[in-house]
């Protein structure tokens, strides 16, 4: 069910049932067991963003990516001028990571014709197939085609590339990325090629981050420093209250107000983004990108400024109204590390000036970011420490988290019955 209109009695957290309303457990966050039902209940089986397909631009374009929480490091190449194809990042003669360069465990990228195993030479086509043995007469009835790159599922949706570790999986991407997905079909993101990207090793789980990213309650407390004090003194006596919320399956969004690009009065920025003409919010003067699509800011509401989806599970897309597009995703690395990464994607700057506003907007973001993964780290300590409290409560504007927390519990469980061998969570 879907819910943009406010109800006239109840709040949004009580249009879905379902959730309840009682405090939440953080026993998902503070657990090593529980981690480990997450990465075979959720990570080694749902759809996962990997990429995008500018990133794969000619034939034979390839990069890798270290999933640690799905136990694996694949390949993903163009391998034909349409088709983009992911491998297991494994040598199928003696096991040898394929496609690395200095260090085993970091990522890579670049172009080639075919992958040439680093250890015996064993060389693969693009798509996987085995084309080249060292010495192949030493081997004992070898049949090349009996040894092609462990494929994995790999597909498209509007320009994201995604796999899926499960080699059983038989749902679509489009399907998996449901209604909320298809509202936001036709946004142009292949246009924003001017693309910034950060990455952070958080000392946190992976959820306390998107729990931080998918509320605003948060922002006139927290980030209170980064207005100017006229503004600050202003959002802490209102506080903060999202225009709509969301929740499709195990996908969410969240509709914000845009009050500050451009703000109605320019005393409430600082020096820096009078000059520059931008902010957080963005470049004031942001490009002409046409209709948006229906999802977002699907109540047409005049005071919008983001749209935030979460798809499940680690992937966020948010949609500025001045027409450009920031990424996050969550890669745990353990119970409580997981790796961040943001990437900032604007349609290519014109001259100068539109470059450094479109600076200011990624360094602005920066120092948001920043503020925010300090609490995750203090906030992780203490869950984890041994208080007599497990529950925490969650407010209407923090639905997004009660349901995430719900979901990723929704899959360990249909996992754990499913298998039903497994040691139950702590
Ligand atoms: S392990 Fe790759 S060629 Fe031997
Ligand atoms: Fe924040």
């Amino acid at each position: 069910m879907a819910h943009f209109a406010k109800p006239a009695e109840g709040s949004w957290t009580e249009h879905y049932p379902w959730l309840g309303t009682a405090p939440t457990s953080y026993a998902d966050s503070t657990s090593p067991e529980y981690y480990e039902l997450e990465r075979k209940a959720i990570f080694g089986r749902t759809w996962l963003n990997v990429g995008r397909v500018e990133q794969l631009p000619k034939l034979g374009s390839y990069f890798t990516r270290e999933i640690d929480a799905a136990g694996t490091s694949i390949v993903v190449v163009r391998s034909s001028a349409d088709e983009f194809t992911a491998f297991h990042n494994l040598c199928r003669h003696r096991g040898n990571k394929l496609v690395w360069n200095d260090y085993p465990g970091e990522e890579t990228s670049g172009v080639c014709r075919q992958f040439t195993c680093k250890y015996h030479g064993w060389r693969y086509a693009l798509d996987g197939e085995l084309t080249f043995v060292q010495q192949e007469s030493e081997f004992f009835d070898l049949d090349k085609s009996d040894y092609p790159l462990a494929t994995v599922q790999c597909e498209v949706w509007e320009g994201f590339v995604f796999v899926n570790l499960d080699a059983t999986n038989t749902t679509p991407l489009k399907e998996f990325m449901g209604e909320t997905g298809a509202s936001l079909a036709g946004y142009p993101f292949g246009e924003m090629t001017q693309v910034h990207r950060y990455r952070a090793e958080v000392g946190s789980n992976w959820k306390l981050f998107i729990d931080a990213f998918t509320e605003f309650y948060h922002a006139p407390v927290l980030h209170v420093r980064q207005a100017v004090s006229d503004e600050a003194s202003k959002l802490q006596e209102y506080g903060y209250e999202a225009l709509a919320y969301k929740l499709s399956g195990p996908h969410g969004q969240v509709s914000s107000w845009g009050g500050m690009s451009p703000p109605k009065d320019l005393n409430m920025v600082k020096p820096i983004e009078r000059v520059l003409r931008s902010g957080l919010f963005g470049p004031w003067d942001g490009p002409d990108i046409g209709d948006l699509p229906p999802g977002v800011n699907p109540a047409r509401h005049k005071a919008w400024g983001i749209e935030s989806f979460l798809f499940f599970p680690n992937f966020m897309i948010l949609i500025w109204k001045p027409n450009w597009v920031l990424t996050y995703h969550y890669w745990p690395t353990s119970h409580n590390t997981h790796i961040f990464e943001g990437a900032c994607y604007f349609v290519p700057p014109k001259n100068g000036r539109e470059r450094l506003a479109q600076e200011l907007a990624v360094v602005t973001f920066k120092e948001y970011a920043l503020q925010d993964g300090n609490t995750l780290e203090a906030t992780q300590t203490m869950i984890e420490s041994r208080t007599p409290v497990t529950t925490f409560p969650l407010n209407d504007q923090e639905i997004m988290i009660r349901h995430l927390h719900h979901t990723v519990d929704a899959y360990v469980q249909e996992f754990q019955q499913r298998t039903a061998t497994l040691p139950a969570p702590a």
